[in-house]
Order: C-alpha cells, then sequence, then structure tokens
C-alpha cells in the first residue's frame, strides 16, 4: 500500500509562513509516498496546484445554510482542499462531536467528493484502564458510514494522550491496536476494508517515524506539531519512503 504522511497544522499558519511550505514542495516534487497538509481554511486556495495534496481539518455536515463560523464540504472541495479530517480529538472534546456528527459529517465529505481522514483514539483514563480496543472498535462502527470503501476513507488512530505530549504507546502496542483495527474493517467491509489505509498519530516525529512506518498495518502517519515546519516534516517523509 503507498505510504501516506498527513501534516494537522491546527490553528497555525499566515500568509507569511507560505515560503516555507513552497520549500517543502520543491523538495518532494515526485513524492514516492501520498503526502498532504491540512492547513487551516483561511490558506487552502493559497496551497494548491503542487505536488503536496491538500486537505480541511473538519466540514460541516450541512451542504449550506445558517450556520455561522462554518465551512461545508462543498466549499473545501471548491476552495481546493480533496480531503477532509472527521472526529479529530480535539474537535470531539472542544465541540462535543459526537461518532453520529462524525458520520454525518463523513457522508458529506463524501457527497462533495472528498476522501475522508477519520480518527479515532482513546483517552489517558481508557488506556490506563485496558479499554483501549473496545472505545476503538465502538468509534468504528458509530462513526464510520456504510459507505466507506478503501478509496474514501483513511482511518488514523489517535490516542489521545499522545496528542501534543510527546508521548506514544510502544512500537507492540501500535502494532497490536493496527492488527485489530484492520481485523474489523475487513470484518465489515471485505476487500475494501484492507484496501483502507491505517495511520497512526501522536507525537510522530524524526526521530520515531521510521520504526513506526516499518510497523504491520501503519500506512502512514498523522502529524500535528512535526508538520508545521518543513525542517521537521521533511525528515517524516523521507522516513515514508524509506522505511
Ligand atoms: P501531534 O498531533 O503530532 O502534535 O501529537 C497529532 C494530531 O493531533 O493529529
Amino acid at each position: 500500500m503507498k505510504r501516506f504522511v498527513v501534516g494537522n497544522w491546527k490553528m497555525n499558519g499566515r500568509i507569511a509562513d507560505l515560503d516555507d511550505y513552497f520549500e517543502l514542495c520543491d523538495a518532494f516534487k515526485n513524492p514516492m509516498v501520498d503526502v498532504m497538509i491540512c492547513p487551516p481554511s483561511t490558506l487552502i486556495s493559497r496551497m494548491t496546484n503542487t505536488s503536496i495534496m491538500i486537505g480541511a481539518q473538519d466540514c460541516h455536515m450541512a451542504v449550506a445554510g445558517a450556520h455561522t463560523g462554518d465551512v461545508s464540504a462543498e466549499m473545501l472541495a471548491d476552495a481546493g482542499a480533496t480531503k477532509v479530517i472527521t472526529g479529530h480529538s480535539e474537535r470531539r472534546t472542544d465541540h462535543g462531536e459526537t461518532d453520529e456528527m462524525v458520520a454525518a459529517k463523513t457522508n458529506a465529505a463524501w457527497n462533495a467528493e472528498m476522501q475522508v481522514i477519520l480518527c479515532i483514539g482513546e483517552t489517558e483514563a481508557q488506556y490506563r484502564a485496558g479499554e483501549t480496543l473496545n472505545v476503538l472498535k465502538a468509534q468504528m462502527a458509530a462513526s464510520i458510514p456504510d459507505g466507506a470503501n478503501a478509496h474514501n476513507l483513511t482511518v488514523a488512530y489517535e490516542p489521545v494522550w499522545a496528542i501534543g505530549t510527546g508521548l506514544t504507546p510502544n512500537l507492540q502496542e501500535i502494532a497490536d491496536v493496527h492488527a485489530v483495527l484492520r481485523a474489523e474493517l475487513v470484518k465489515r467491509f471485505g476487500d475494501e476494508g484492507a484496501g483502507m489505509r491505517l495511520l497512526y498519530g501522536g507525537s510522530v516525529k524524526a526521530s520515531n517515524a521510521r520504526d513506526i512506518f516499518r510497523l504491520d498495518n501503519v500506512d502512514g502517519a498523522l502529524v500535528g506539531g512535526a508538520s508545521l515546519k518543513a525542517a521537521d516534516f521533511i525528515p517524516i517523509i523521507d522516513a515514508a519512503e524509506q522505511a
């Protein structure tokens, strides 16, 4: 499977920062892996037409209407984004997004002909209580709509306690979780589930990327902090190309 490295800039990035982004584009004119940046929506239209794909970080579940401050999948596609993240834990926590809302947003993205990177992950308390696999299975069952296939869906496993903390599960834990996620996807979607890319996210950086990419059923990474500067992100893409 072609590896997929996604940078999630979150609420960071202004026009003045784009020189650094164009350096990244220059470094990967023909990347051997799929590379995507999800900038804030204010920058999407300025970052298209390069070898790097552009995605959005969230979308509304409706096509248009009276939803002050929100942006629909159609609008994001219109601005030049081809994919969108749904279900990021910061959306689930900061905006109270439920699995049902994540499913509705995912369907909205597909209706706009966008592909989705759907995030799941357990909290630290759930991890400590040994509930990780049950939590993830329940999140997948309720947030992935029936129309998922290998083309329109990528699943990102991001332990909430690993995001932005410098902590990660150990390699065996990541491999074990990804094996279970793969089995669940195959059980529900058959060959399409076998072909869906599974990303790991949470404190991925140059020093741990290669070991993570070498694990079975890890088809790439969702990277937050280490995607903000080309100098930090380039070695992670290199690792994906070489692992
Ligand atoms: P991080 O964030 O790489 O800064 O831990 C990952 C994410 O939230 O997608």
